[in-house]
This record gives C-alpha cells, structure tokens and sequence, in this order.
C-alpha cells in the first residue's frame, strides 16, 4: 500500500480519490484534520476496503513508527502541510510545527523503517516530498519562469517552512540514501478546496452576494494548475521519477489576480445569473498583503522531458469545472464553512485512530 499524510485535504484529498479510481493499490491517509482536513471529501471512498484513515499527527513520531510497521507501504506521499500563506503570516508558529518539526518526523520514521526492509523493498521504496513553487522567492515581470536550479528565496513563513522541510528531505537522500522525490507545483484550482483560497473563496463569496477582495492592485501573477494534473503528474513521479530529483510542476497558465476575478465572475454570469447584477460589481480592492510575491511561474521542462508530464486541463475547462463543482456542492461548502463536518468527523470516527 501507500501511506499519504494530508489526504483529508485539497489536493490530497483529489489525489486518493484519483489514486483509488485508476489503481487497486490500497492507501493508509493519517491526516490531523485541521480546520483544513475534511474527511467528507472522501465520504465515497470511506467504506471502500483499500482506504484506512487514521487521525492523527505526523509531529506523533510513535504514531508514524507504529502505522509504518504495521502497514508496510512501499511509498510515502507527503502532503500534509499548514498551506495557507495569509495565516501563515498571522500564526506562523503552526507552519514551522507541522511544515518542519512534522516533515523531520516523518522523515527520520521513514528512515528507520526504509532500514528494516530487505534489499528489493528498499530499493523500490520512495519517499515523494510534495511542495511549492513559493520556495523560489518572486520573479518580476521580464524574468525566466523557475526553474529547477534556482536559487531558494522563500519570502513568507508559509514558504520559508516549506522551503526548510525540502531542504531536510533532500539531505535525507543524500546522507542517508533514503530514495526522496520532491516535487514543486504552483497554485492549484479544483474541487474541494477549502473557501480560503482566491478561486474558491470568489466563487463563494460571489454566490452569497458578498465582496470579492483583490489584494493591492490585482496585479500579482500565479501560474494556475488544475488539481487533476497536479495528481497526475504526483503518480507519474512516483512511478517513474529519479530519486534524489526534484521536479517542478506548473499549469504554464500565467494569470494576473484580476484576471481570475474576472473570469469567475463571468462565467457565474453565465452559469448563474445574479437579478442584482453582473457579479464584478462585487470586486473590492483591498489592503495588499504583506511582502506580496509579485510573480510565480514554473518551468515544467523536466518532467515533460523526462516523464512525458504535461497538464491535460486548460484553464477555461479546468476553471469550468470548478465552478460547476462548486455550484452542485453547496452543502460541502457551508460544512465546511459552518463547522458542522465536525460532527460528522465525530459521529463517523468518533475521535478513534485505527
Ligand atoms: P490543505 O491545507 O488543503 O490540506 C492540508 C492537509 O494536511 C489537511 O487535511 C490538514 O488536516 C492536514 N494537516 C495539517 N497539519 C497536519 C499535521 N500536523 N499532521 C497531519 N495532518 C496535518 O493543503 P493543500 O492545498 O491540499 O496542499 C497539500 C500540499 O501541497 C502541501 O504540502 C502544500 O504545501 C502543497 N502545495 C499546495 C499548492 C496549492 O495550490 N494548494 C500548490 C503547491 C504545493
Ligand atoms: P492564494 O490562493 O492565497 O494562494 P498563494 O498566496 O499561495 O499564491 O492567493 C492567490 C493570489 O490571490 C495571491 O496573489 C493573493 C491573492 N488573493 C487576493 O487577491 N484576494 C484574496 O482574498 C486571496 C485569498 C488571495
């Protein structure tokens, strides 16, 4: 099997439903379930006998030893992450807990058990670090989008901690050997993710009549990837990619914020027309953000090159989608936005780890 942490999550938790749709490989998902775990996005997988989630955090280092003993996957998928860059400013405490202090657990547990396998289990052992292009600092406008050889600039405690837990997982390859992949995607856009993030928190909030705020001018720039390539491109590194390797991942989708807004709120137009107007009368410039990056874009020219990855989605049919998600799933959304998955979380796990 394959042991996930993060999988109540965004993309961990599109990633064990795809996973569990296109393989009979089981998966073991530990997920803290934060106010960002939302075990309801895996209510159709829930009773399916290849899926075990076990609550719990990956900071608990007995915990991962004992589920890694009694499971025995043959990978670790490593999502779980404090993810959000404005709480990241506020509290960064959590970020370099769980980003850091929970990706060094993790890590050192794989470790050991990485050295209890025989000699074809760990040499078919991976260890896959999932993280974000924020690592790379700002680019401005005339610049060459990231590559893979550029330099760490991480400018927010959100980045700064993931940057850290990169640094631990690629030091853990080469000092100890053990087979680590890391990845580096931009933003992601798709079902399920949780209201805080620009393009669902537009949809919502454009929904509920309420102001769509815009940072600064709306200029920044972030370089958009459906969730499903995202997923995808995981699986192929997983199967396929060089340990010791890191490889960027990007949608080539390089859009100022505004633009977003903007395109959310036509397609509403369209999909859902408000009798009170058209949905940008709702746009509101806000304060910016603090030490705003101006400018992400990755280049994904080696994991094209090497693995044959490129996004499946463009952004008018991925962003199509996500409306459209998110317009026939209102109820996940004000569970998620009420507090209520809570009480499914308990009714359903009760608060017991496997
Ligand atoms: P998310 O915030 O939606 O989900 C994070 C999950 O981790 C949640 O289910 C939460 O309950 C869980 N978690 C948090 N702390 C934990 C802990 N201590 N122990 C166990 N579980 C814990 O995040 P996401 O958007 O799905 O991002 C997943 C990963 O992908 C992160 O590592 C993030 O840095 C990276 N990433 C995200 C994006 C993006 O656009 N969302 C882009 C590139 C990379
Ligand atoms: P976000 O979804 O928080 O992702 P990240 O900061 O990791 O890129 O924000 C995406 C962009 O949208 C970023 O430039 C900040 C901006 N933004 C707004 O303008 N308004 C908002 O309400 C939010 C949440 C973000």
């Amino acid at each position: 099997m394959i042991f996930v942490t993060g999988g109540a999550g965004f993309i961990g938790g599109n990633f064990i439903l795809d996973w569990l749709a296109e393989s009979d490989e089981p998966v073991l998902n530990l997920d803290a379930l934060t106010y960002a775990g939302n075990p309801e996005t895996l209510s159709t997988v829930a009773d399916d006998p290849r899926y075990v989630f076990v609550q719990g955090d990956i900071c608990e280092r007995e915990l991962l030893d004992g589920l890694l003993a009694k499971y025995r996957p043959r990978a670790i998928v490593h999502f779980a992450a404090e993810s959000h860059v404005d709480r990241s400013i506020h509290g960064p405490g959590d970020f370099v807990r769980t980003n850091v202090e929970g990706s060094f657990a993790l890590l050192e547990a794989a470790r050991v058990y990485w050295n209890t396998l025989g000699e074809a289990e760990r040499a078919s052992f991976r260890f896959h670090h999932v993280s974000t292009d924020e690592v790379y600092g700002s680019l401005q406008a005339e610049d060459a989008p990231f590559a893979e050889t550029n330099p760490y600039l991480p400018n927010s405690p959100y980045a700064a901690s993931k940057a850290a837990s990169d640094h631990l997982a690629r030091a853990w390859f080469h000092t100890y050997g053990l087979p680590v992949l890391t990845t580096n995607c931009s933003n992601n856009y798709g079902p399920y993710q949780f209201p805080e993030k620009l393009i669902p928190l537009t949809i919502v909030n454009a929904l509920a009549g309420e102001a769509l705020p815009v940072y600064g001018d709306g200029l920044n720039v972030r370089d958009w990837l459906y969730v499903g390539d995202h997923c995808r491109a995981i699986r192929a590194v997983l199967a396929h990619g060089r340990p010791g390797e890191t490889y960027n991942i990007g949608g080539g989708c390089e859009k100022p914020n505004i633009d977003i807004v903007r395109a959310i709120c036509g397609l509403l137009d369209r999909l859902c027309p408000d009798a009170g107007g058209r949905y940008e009368r709702l746009i509101t410039f806000i304060a910016d953000r603090p030490g705003h990056d101006r400018r992400y874009a990755m280049d994904a020219r080696k994991i094209e090159r090497e693995l044959g990855w490129r996004p499946a989605e463009s952004f008018e049919s991925g962003l199509r989608k996500t409306v459209q998600w998110y317009l026939a799933n209102p109820k996940w959304v004000a569970n998620v936005q009420s507090g209520a998955y809570r009480a499914w979380i308990d009714r359903q796990y009760g608060g017991a780890a496997a």
